[in-house]
């Protein structure tokens, strides 16, 4: 896919939506840290050593603890690239804090994997095949313009994974006995929805400043979806994709985004 690059020519036009410096980052993310530690340690010791939930569930989760722990692990390096690449000081930082917040992900997801038992060697092959996100991030690993990073995996990945789908995914989990992943879906929200908000401030500013560069940002979008939508191929669950799609929309279409037609 030959890609056009857009840049931010204007930098003031980007303010980081949180305000958040590196000695209130660091503040922020060992108050989570302990948050997160408290909560799973209020758990029970049967759900902590995943006995309190039944072998088929942990059979089917498999698939999902690796839609979780991978696309953790994929953030950490894309965004760490983006770090890199950043044209300008203030979207740097939101990156580096940005890398810092995945990699409690991932540890969290790893946490996960090990306490249910499942050997590492089972847990790439679970992401590797067909109806997972695996396409899509493989695609996002290769690119190396952070702009393009940063819409594609911040705005539209994580805007669309956002505070929907996330609390289907824990609600889920939590019914079926796994309060494990609850616990560690709520976490990470919360961050996410910081890395949404600061992609948001960046889409508004690359639009605000030259109009065309929507075009752009819709085919980054376009692409984007399309290599998510095998998730939902064959109407596989259903009612995810449309938390997914619901909550990226919710932020996409004020700013001036169409749907992206999608056939199933
Ligand atoms: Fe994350
Ligand atoms: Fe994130």
């Amino acid at each position: 896919m030959a890609s056009r690059r857009i840049t931010l020519k204007d930098p003031s036009r980007f303010k980081d939506p949180a305000g958040l410096t590196w000695e209130r980052y660091i503040a922020l993310q060992a108050r989570e840290r302990e948050r997160y530690l408290a909560e799973r340690e209020a758990l029970p010791a049967d759900a902590l050593s995943y006995t309190s939930v039944s072998p088929r569930y942990l059979e089917r989760a498999i698939e999902q603890f690796a839609n979780n722990f991978f696309p953790e692990q994929s953030a950490t390096r894309y965004i760490a690239t983006a770090a890199a690449h950043a044209p300008f000081e203030e979207l740097k930082r939101c990156c580096l804090f940005q890398l810092a917040d995945e990699q409690r992900h991932l540890e969290m997801d790893r946490d996960v994997f090990e306490r249910a038992g499942i050997p590492e060697r089972d847990w790439r092959p679970a992401w590797e095949q067909p109806g997972t996100t695996c396409r899509f991030f493989r695609h996002v690993l290769e690119l190396e313009d952070p702009i393009e990073i940063l819409v594609k995996a911040n705005f539209v990945a994580e805007g669309a994974a956002g505070p929907g789908s996330f609390a289907v995914l824990a609600d889920g989990a939590e019914a079926r006995g796994d309060l494990l992943s609850a616990v560690n879906h709520r976490a990470r929200v919360r961050d996410e929805t910081r890395h949404i908000s600061f992609a948001r401030a960046l889409v508004r500013a690359l639009i605000e400043e030259d109009a065309s560069n929507l075009d752009v940002i819709q085919r980054w979008q376009d692409e984007s979806l399309q290599l998510f939508a095998e998730m939902a191929h064959g109407g596989r669950r259903r009612e995810w994709w449309e938390g997914f799609l619901g909550s990226y929309y919710k932020i996409a279409l004020p700013l001036g985004l169409r749907q992206t037609p999608i056939a199933l």
